[in-house]
């Protein structure tokens, strides 16, 4: 058997997706149903002891790079604990997070002291009242303020995640691209995908990148490509004309990226789940103290994962070849 989790299409995985809970301080339309979802017990978390146990099975079989995810990361309590416990453990060398922005201004400091090197933040417009809608309530200066605390206290690269969604967003483009232009931030758009859910709103709302192209070539300002930012990155990186920052774009849908994929995921309730798109998962609560075990779970995993997610064959409606997720994005980060 390998020592390192290289998969038979021989990709190498060096990335583990850690979502630390399903909940979320907001609702966005795209993430969530309007009627909510069915959270977890509590007592269905993975504790951070736990966590911390299979985290150093992965590191051993060759994970360098962590990133904690959600549902939304910092609605668990303490988590810059738990982060202090990952980057001890050897061989981790990135923590990094992806947050909705809006707890970020009070716990940067404290997340970068505990080792967090760096953050993505979700933020799909820019505009108050739009905010509120997309997200179902969220307060958009929040995230701003979070922003600007992650300038502060000096994470490094930061990145905006820009869902674009047609009708809804495609109009405030121009100001993200402006925004690549201001500031040193890498703004990343990325298509619409149906995780988890396979309807008509869905195909509505999915709009292709070529449109950032456009708006920029509208603009008179020409991208040209940049080197790629550091991550673990399915973006492709562009820079405006005389820009501080980037423009990225993630186009799982009209494009995937999946020969490269590098990244396994460890859900809220313990299960490991080799791809996004499809439903196999494997849990592994009953095999935590038991590292030679949790080592063959993270083989198991890795052997089934197939070669590529069919999201274009749900827009086209056509037939997959087995069972997709039938979780939520906010249940597997
Ligand atoms: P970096 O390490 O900074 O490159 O981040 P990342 O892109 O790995 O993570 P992030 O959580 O910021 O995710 C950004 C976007 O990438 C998400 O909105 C998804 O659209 C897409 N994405 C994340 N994980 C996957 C995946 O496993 N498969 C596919 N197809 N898309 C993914
Ligand atoms: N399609 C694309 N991106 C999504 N995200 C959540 N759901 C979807 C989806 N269906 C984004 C969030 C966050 C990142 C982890 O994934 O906005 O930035
Ligand atoms: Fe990897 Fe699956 Fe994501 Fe493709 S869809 S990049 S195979 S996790």
């Amino acid at each position: 058997r390998p020592q390192t989790l290289t998969d038979k299409f021989g990709r190498k995985h060096d990335y583990l997706r850690i979502s630390l809970t399903d909940r979320c301080n907001l609702r966005c339309v795209y993430c969530m149903p309007a009627e909510g979802m069915q959270f977890m017990e509590n007592d269905k978390h993975l504790t951070f002891d736990e966590i911390e146990s299979v985290v150093r099975v992965a590191a051993k079989l060759g994970v360098r790079r962590l990133r904690l995810t959600g549902g939304e990361p910092l609605v668990r309590p303490r988590v810059e604990e738990l982060v202090a416990r990952l980057s001890a453990i050897p061989g981790i060398e990135d923590i990094a997070l992806t947050t909705n922005g809006i707890f970020l201004a009070p716990k940067a400091r404290a997340l970068k002291e505990a080792g967090v090197t760096r953050v993505n933040i979700s933020l799909d417009s820019m505009k108050q009242e739009r905010f509120a809608s997309i997200t179902r309530g969220g307060n958009v200066n929040k995230v701003l303020a979070g922003l600007e605390a992650a300038f502060e206290v000096g994470f490094h690269p930061i990145k905006l995640n820009v869902v674009l969604m047609k009708g809804f967003n495609d109009d405030e483009v121009d100001d993200f691209l402006r925004l690549s232009i201001e500031r040193n931030v890498h703004i990343r758009f990325i298509e619409y995908m149906p995780i988890g859910h396979d309807d008509d709103g869905w195909r509505n709302l999915y709009l292709s990148l070529d449109y950032v192209k456009e708006r920029c070539k509208a603009l008179g300002l020409p991208p040209t490509p940049a080197q790629a930012v550091f991550g673990n990155g399915p973006a492709e990186y562009f820079r405006l004309p005389n820009a501080k920052g980037t423009v990225g774009l993630i186009h799982p849908v009209s494009d995937h990226f999946c020969e490269n994929c590098n990244r396994l995921r460890l859900t809220a309730d313990g299960n490991i789940k080799p791809c996004l798109f499809w439903q196999d998962e494997f849990n592994v609560r009953r095999y935590i103290g038991n590292d030679q075990a949790l080592e063959d779970l993270f083989f198991r995993a890795l052997d089934i994962k197939p070669e590529s997610h069919e999201m274009a064959k749900v827009l086209f409606g056509e037939d997959l070849s087995h069972e997709p997720t039938v979780r939520r994005m906010s249940q597997i980060g």
